[in-house]
């Protein structure tokens, strides 16, 4: 082959590797900008509280943080891109499914204190760009403490049965449709599980029917009944201000798991977000307000 003739062959080559060099840069810049969505509803779902150890110096996602339940203590894992304690081993359809279904990639059941059964209503873009920022986090190398849950508590297999019984009593919201109350009930069911805390339970530990957003026993504390009924006093703006800044209308401030929810969630909603929450609470069905005892 003469000179002219490798010239003229590997100019294509070369047009190709142009185009191939800006491909790349658009999805790198496809994906920093997934990745900046996803850090957003990673704070709107609060990922960073129950993965994240209470000490001061913490890495942010490497898990240890206790979480105290009737049934024993479970502990956050290390969801950090370390390929072998975090889960950068992990393809996003590993992900996806274990936020969907509570399901991990060796087939087995997840315990829903990680709440899946919640973060099963985000939409797959949002829970891709969930996967973008988590992998563009640093790897940590911590080991994930394992669960110190009481007998027959501790068993993975029975989860199944957990999850057939619970599953379908979640409401699924539809992230897709638009308004302010569908915005809104997308952040709280699906990102924010306020019904995690403020919702009762039953002695299984599911959501106890009929009864949403009636208040129940949350760690130490109490999660009052956010219903209608109970906030009727609350004007929208000072529903804003608690969820912004946690100032109570008696000028209280929250305490207990609701200010880390405060600061680390819902002081980080964009105005439009934290408004659509506030229409979305005003349409729950009203809960009967417990008489104090
Ligand atoms: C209320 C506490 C809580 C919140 C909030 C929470 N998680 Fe978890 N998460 C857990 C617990 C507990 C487990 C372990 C469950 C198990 O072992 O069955 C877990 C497990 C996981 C796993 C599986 C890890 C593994 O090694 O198998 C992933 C991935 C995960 N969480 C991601 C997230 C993301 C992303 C968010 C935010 C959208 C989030 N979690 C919010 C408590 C929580
Ligand atoms: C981890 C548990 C937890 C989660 C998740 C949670 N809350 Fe709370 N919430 C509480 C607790 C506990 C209190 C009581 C705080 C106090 O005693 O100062 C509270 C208080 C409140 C109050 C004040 C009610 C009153 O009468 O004082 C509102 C409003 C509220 N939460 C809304 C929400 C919304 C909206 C979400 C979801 C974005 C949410 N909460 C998620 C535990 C939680």
């Amino acid at each position: 082959m003469s000179l002219s003739g490798r010239r003229r062959a590997l100019r294509p080559i070369g047009a190709a590797i142009g185009g191939l060099v800006v491909a790349v840069v658009i999805a790198a810049s496809a994906v920093a900008q997934d990745a900046a969505n996803g850090a957003y509803i990673a704070r709107a779902a609060g990922c960073l509280g129950c993965h994240t150890a209470a000490d001061k110096n913490a890495v942010p996602f490497a898990g240890g943080r206790e979480l105290k339940t009737p049934f024993g203590s479970f502990f956050g894992p290390n969801i950090t891109s370390d390929a072998v304690h975090g889960i950068g081993a992990w393809s996003v359809e590993d992900f996806v499914r274990a936020m969907r279904y509570g399901v991990r990639p060796d087939g087995q059941h997840y315990f829903p204190a990680f709440p899946y059964t919640a973060f099963g209503g985000m939409t797959e873009r949002d829970l891709r760009d969930l996967w973008a920022y988590l992998q563009s986090l640093p790897p940590d190398g911590r080991t994930s403490k394992p669960h110190a849950l009481r007998f027959p508590f501790s068993l993975r297999p029975a989860l199944l049965a957990w999850k057939l019984l619970y599953a379908s009593a979640v409401p699924m919201p539809d992230g897709r449709a638009d308004g302010p109350v569908a915005r809104g009930a997308y952040i709280v069911e699906a990102l924010g599980h306020c019904a995690e805390c403020h919702t009762p339970r039953d002695a299984l530990g599911g959501r106890r029917a009929g009864a949403a957003y009636a208040g129940a026993a949350s760690g130490a504390g109490k999660a009052p009944n956010i219903t209608p009924a109970a906030l009727g006093k609350w004007s929208d703006a000072d529903l804003k201000e608690y969820l912004s800044s946690g100032m109570t209308p008696d000028g209280d401030f929250a305490g207990g798991e609701m200010a880390e929810v405060i600061r680390d969630s819902t002081s980080q909603l964009t105005a439009d977000d934290l408004a659509a929450v506030v229409a979305y609470l005003r349409t729950l069905p009203p809960q009967p307000v417990a008489a104090p005892r």
